[in-house]
């Protein structure tokens, strides 16, 4: 049980550089970041999830690698990631590195090296073509961006491939000397002493292999794993591997590759069916997801560091979508998402921002938050792409909302220190001091799920009500578990539940919504209600 620790853990993603800055230079720091370790244990998160912190240009928020042995000066030290691991683990709150293995920045000496000479042992750690038209065709993460997913290089003399910005050529995981070096600079993170891995477009490692012409195209997770568990058995691989479901199974190998799959098809129906206020999406996709082996879990969420991707989506669907929450095309990232945090598309609706959460903590899947999502922090437009989500913790109404004493400095230009969402209204000082406040909802509902490890462990049923708004589901586990029901509709709802006979008792969980009667033939919930109510012995 110890070693399933993530199935019943919430995981808590954030980044150094925006988190706090102990040292007024205007960037988050690992100092910083221990500073708050008590606040996030007081939240109640069992694990981080570190963006990337390693040297780079930060032209990707540090997903532009430029060495992946060590810490950005600006952010600390190597030491201080050490004791951030410890002084974490020390609070039961596990440690998850960001491992980006699909490309570098164009600044790393490797790619520099193989740019400057053709003979370069780097040369082929990188992907060289001499003319686009005759390769296969390549996806291209960023295609309004980006006409191609090749670019030449002057000095190179051939163009490379980059499956994301031109400034992020892409590794050559097929190359047996660097596919040992990224096997080494996994060891390097797991000999710190960390839990794991979110391991960065895992589905391109795949496919890249496959290309290739490689017969076991997963070996490289597959290795990752391995290299994890060894040094630490309930270590994990979190992976963002956006792939059709068809090929989930393989990704979950059993247990001995990817221990968690972030949901990107449950993430965007979820606004599909906000959108619409029906379940109908949530259960269609809740039916078809590959159940997970005993020893894996999806990791589920609502949004994250990049746009809401609703790629998954038929066309008319992503229009549903869109026009609900995202009507002005600035809103809209890539053709294909939202660059919004929640509070900004749900208009601020405290009733929809907790239905939405509610359902994230209830459903089977280890949830996955991002910092600020606690206390609702909003988005700055006017920043490009995926840089409108990626602002600064708002912790205080102070100057510098408590991110930063700089002024004007690093990334203290990019707080939200206006309008509704802005550092003066929305932080976490004000919030903690508030009983209702959306932080301490979220608490308490992170506590009510840790008091029922049969959401994480159990079964996922899903049954029927009369009301086409409302979502019903249950996990049960050892005979016991949760039943919960989520209003989708702006209108309330008074339905019978079918196909669930289980007696269901409320033991006033703090995360409900306090609406209605009991009867499960007669329950009554408000405009977007929500409740979770118990069965069974406990
Ligand atoms: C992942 C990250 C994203 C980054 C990309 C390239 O999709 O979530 O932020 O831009 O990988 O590393």
């Amino acid at each position: 049980m110890e070693d399933l620790w993530y199935k019943n853990a919430v995981i808590y993603c954030l980044a150094v550089e925006t988190f706090v800055d102990s040292d007024g230079d205007g960037f988050g720091d690992f100092e910083g970041l221990l500073g708050q370790l008590d606040y996030l244990s007081w939240l109640g998160v069992d694990c981080l999830w570190l963006e990337p912190f390693f040297p780079s240009p930060w032209n990707d928020h540090g997903y532009d690698v430029a060495d992946y042995r060590t810490v950005d000066p600006r952010l600390g030290t190597l030491e201080q990631f050490e004791r951030l691991n410890r002084e974490a683990e020390a609070r039961g709150i596990r440690v998850l590195v960001d491992l980006v293995l699909n490309h570098t920045s164009d600044e790393h000496p490797w790619f520099k090296s193989a740019c400057a000479d053709r003979s370069s042992e780097h040369r082929d750690y990188y992907m060289w073509t001499d003319d686009p038209a005759s390769e296969p065709p390549q996806p291209n993460a960023f295609p309004t961006r980006q006409a191609s997913p090749w670019t030449y290089d002057e000095q190179a003399g051939q163009y490379y491939l980059h499956r994301f910005y031109s400034h992020e050529p892409d590794l050559n995981v097929a190359h047996p000397e660097l596919a040992d070096e990224l096997r080494d600079i996994a060891r390097f993170w797991l000999e710190r002493g960390i839990a794991g891995f979110r391991v960065d477009a895992a589905h391109f490692l795949v496919q890249k292999l496959e290309q290739s012409g490689d017969p076991d195209p997963h070996r490289l997770l597959r290795d990752l794993h391995r290299l994890a568990t060894d040094r630490r058995a309930d270590a994990v691989l979190l992976a963002e591997a956006d792939v059709d479901l068809g090929q989930v199974p393989d990704f979950f190998a059993g247990g001995q590759e990817c221990t968690l799959l972030l949901n990107f098809v449950l993430d965007c129906n979820i606004f599909l069916a906000l959108a619409r206020q029906e379940a109908e999406p949530l259960r269609r996709v809740l039916h078809s997801l590959p159940e997970p082996p005993e020893a894996c879990q999806w990791a589920n969420f609502v949004r994250n560091q990049d746009e809401l991707n609703l790629a998954r989506l038929s066309d008319e669907e992503r229009d549903h979508v869109f026009d609900a929450f995202a009507r002005s095309p600035k809103e809209r990232a890539f053709g294909r998402g939202i660059r919004r945090r929640v509070p900004a598309m749900l208009r601020g609706d405290r009733r929809r921002i907790e239905l939405i959460y509610s359902l994230l903590f209830s459903l089977p899947g280890t949830p996955v938050l991002g910092y600020g999502d606690e206390i609702g922090m909003g988005d700055d437009l006017d920043l490009p792409e995926r840089m409108s989500v990626r602002t600064p913790m708002q912790w205080s109404a102070d100057p510098g909302a408590g991110f930063s004493s700089a002024a004007n400095d690093g990334l203290t230009p990019y707080l939200i220190s206006t309008g509704d969402y802005g550092h003066e209204r929305v932080n976490l000082d004000d919030q903690r001091r508030d009983p209702q406040s959306l932080v301490n909802w979220v608490r308490a509902t992170i506590q009510a799920r840790r008091r029922l490890p049969e959401i994480g462990l159990g079964r996922l049923v899903l049954f029927e009500t009369d009301s086409p708004s409302v979502f019903a589901h249950a996990c049960e586990w050892q005979g016991r578990g949760i039943a919960a029901f989520h209003n989708l509709a702006s209108e309330p709802r008074t339905f019978r539940a079918r196909g669930f006979d289980r007696e269901l008792r409320d033991d006033s969980l703090p995360c409900d919504s306090d609406y209605g009667e009991l009867d499960p033939s007669n329950v009554e919930l408000a405009p977007y209600g929500y409740r979770w109510l118990r069965f069974g012995d406990s």
